[in-house]
């Protein structure tokens, strides 16, 4: 079946990224969409010699993985991760700072793009943004204990929080076990700040808000696959 124009174009980044991907290295592999691209050719290249051990960001990426034939490991084998591949929700133009957890993976996600030397962010043109927020809603991890009080306390950030729900009306349980509420929010000028905010809110485990971990992103569109690298302020 062929690809739809923004499919081809999720292929086309990660196609991109993973020249990046070299023997004997450990890889932290994303989640979504986009990233299933990438599991998809390195697993290929594995077939086809590629000696890499990986870590996936959710079990979905893990089994995807597995059927690929990558050897999945753990942080106890592998504290240190070379590279982490990944997807994202919105990308800030310059800062490549993030806003992840469209699917439910953000905590994992942040922990395994947190312990590599280099955070790779790959995607389609539509993702990049001049500033993150005033589009996506923020996803927040929070505990499911007292979730009721949680969510009116983030209620100070951001005008509309709601409780994600899965296809039959119960709320989306992350594989941590966790909550995830969608909280819409303003473009931001200052990430961190929100970051640190939401932090201080008893029952927030983690937020979508990946401020200065993505070191380049390979963006792809219909001119063809762009590499940005993070611009410092
Ligand atoms: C998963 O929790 C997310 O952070 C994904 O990386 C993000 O939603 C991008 O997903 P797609 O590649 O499916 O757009």
């Amino acid at each position: 079946m062929a690809l739809s124009e923004k499919d081809a174009w999720k292929k086309a980044a990660a196609e991109a990224a993973s020249h990046l991907v070299e023997d004997e290295m450990v890889v932290g592999l994303g989640t979504g969409t986009t990233a299933a691209y990438l599991i998809s050719i390195l697993g290929e290249r594995v077939r086809e010699g590629l000696n890499i051990v990986a870590i996936p960001t959710s079990e979905a990426t893990r089994a995807h993985a597995l059927a690929e034939g990558i050897t999945i490991v753990g942080f106890s084998e592998q504290p240190k991760i070379d590279i982490t591949i990944d997807g994202a929700d919105e990308i800030a133009t310059g800062s490549l700072d993030l806003i992840k957890g469209g699917g439910g993976a953000l905590l994992h996600e942040k922990i395994v793009a947190s312990a590599s030397a280099r955070m790779v962010v790959i995607s389609d043109g539509s993702k990049l943004v001049p500033r993150l927020g005033g589009g996506f809603a923020l996803p927040v991890e929070i505990i499911p204990f007292g979730w009721e009080v949680t969510i009116s306390r983030l209620r100070d950030y951001a005008p509309e929080v709601r409780l994600r729900q899965s296809s039959g009306g119960a709320p989306f349980v992350t594989d941590s076990g966790h909550y995830i509420v969608d909280c819409a929010i303003e473009a931001l000028d200052d990430p961190m700040r929100l970051e640190t905010d939401l932090h201080a809110v008893v029952g927030v485990v983690e937020t979508g808000l990946f401020v200065g971990i993505a070191s380049e992103a390979f963006i792809a569109d219909a001119s063809g696959v762009r590499r940005l690298t993070r611009q410092l302020a």
